[in-house]
């Protein structure tokens, strides 16, 4: 029997975790099982560069990987080879030429590990490529609808809490109003979690346009109870009733949106109705440097042995998953669909407002 040869690449933002799959992938791919694993750089970039930028990746080259942020094979969330963009500002179909590149590699398919965008890529190299794939689900925001959670996630849950501790003791000292802001264009699910772990007072999240006056009563009725200081989590895409988004937010690639300027625009907020000092926190990247928590080591590890598996078994076309505390895996185009955003009738919500958290609605 020949020798299996498999692809691997990671696109779309980082997440601490991505080293952690890929060293799983090859521990038990090419340690275990005898494979040969050739990276590709960049996402599907690396086979589309000249000269390419595909390396082996071995047991040894992927020591002390696990606890490590960022991912060795470099990302983009630039550059889709269905609408390649071009220096004249159009676009360039290049999935024919990257799914010759992958097959003149020898590859008998890819393993992808990526949000939303790279997985829906993947699969529509499979449908109208014949390019074999297996996803694994990746993004801090932890958005997608086919998984309970991806790593990553409760790493950056993890960094924005702390600034919340850290604001919590310089708000006390100095009587202010402490926002930060955090990220989730879409889905306010890290603002949520590290509201109620943080002990925020407020929280603005995307999917609930929040009215400022709500805020303010509440920050006048902690006054009033002696509690001269207020903390407030606002994800990146929150924003007050009737506005459509922030005032930072800019147009950035094809059709994607850079959120920006929820913090500052709360803070003008609460100045035009209240006479209190407030500092405003964007936690940005932050978030999503450095190393994983060890939740997010063991998810990716479960993640990357998972992948391995499927393509052990010649289940191409499935996404690994975990349901319902279970790792395992879904069709890839059941999983390519709408985010999955808070429900306003999340329990989480419930436990928030039952701890007194405002919600601006
Ligand atoms: O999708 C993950 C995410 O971290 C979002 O929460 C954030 O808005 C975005 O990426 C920022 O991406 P970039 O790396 O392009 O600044």
């Amino acid at each position: 029997m020949t020798k299996r040869r498999i692809g691997i690449l990671t696109g779309g933002g980082d997440a601490p975790g991505l080293n952690a799959v890929i060293r799983a992938v090859v521990k038990r791919g090419a340690g275990q099982l005898g494979w040969d694993i050739i990276g590709s750089e960049d996402s599907f970039n690396g086979f589309l560069m000249r000269p390419q930028r595909l390396f082996e990746l071995t047991p040894r080259s992927c020591q002390g990987l696990l606890h490590r942020g960022g991912t060795i094979l470099g990302t983009t969330n630039r550059g889709d080879p269905f609408a390649w963009p071009e220096s004249d500002g159009g676009a360039r179909d290049r999935s024919a030429e990257l799914a010759a590149a992958i097959r003149s590699a020898a590859l008998e398919g890819l393993i992808v590990i990526g949000g939303d965008g790279t997985q829906r890529i993947a699969a529509r190299l499979m449908r109208e490529h014949g390019i074999k794939v297996v996803g694994v689900p990746k993004t801090i925001d932890n958005d997608l609808t086919a998984t309970d959670f991806t790593f990553g996630f409760w790493s950056a849950v993890e960094v924005a809490t702390e600034a919340l501790d850290r604001l919590h003791t310089t708000a006390e000292s100095h009587d202010r109003v402490m926002i930060l802001e955090v990220m989730g264009r879409t889905a306010g699910w890290i603002a949520l979690y590290a509201g109620v772990a943080g002990g925020a007072d407020c929280i603005a999240l995307p999917e609930l346009p929040y009215d400022p006056e709500r805020f303010c009563e509440k920050i006048r009725a902690r006054r009033a109870r002696g509690r001269q200081f207020s903390l407030i989590v606002v994800a990146e895409g929150a924003r007050p009733k009737g506005r459509e988004r922030s005032s930072g937010t800019v147009k950035h690639g094809r059709g994607s949106i850079r959120a920006g300027g929820a913090g500052q625009t709360l803070a003008r907020a609460l100045a035009e109705r209240l006479d209190v000092e407030t500092r405003v926190t964007v936690l940005g990247h932050l978030q999503r440097g450095g190393g994983p928590i060890p939740f997010d080591r063991v998810l990716a590890t479960q993640f990357g042995v998972e992948a391995t598996a499927l393509v052990e078994r010649g289940a191409w076309g499935r996404m690994v998953r975990v349901a319902g505390g279970v790792i395992g895996s879904v069709a890839m185009e059941q999983a390519a669909v709408e985010p999955r955003l808070v429900d306003p009738g999340h329990p989480l919500i419930a436990t928030a407002r039952a701890v007194g958290i405002e919600l601006g609605a």
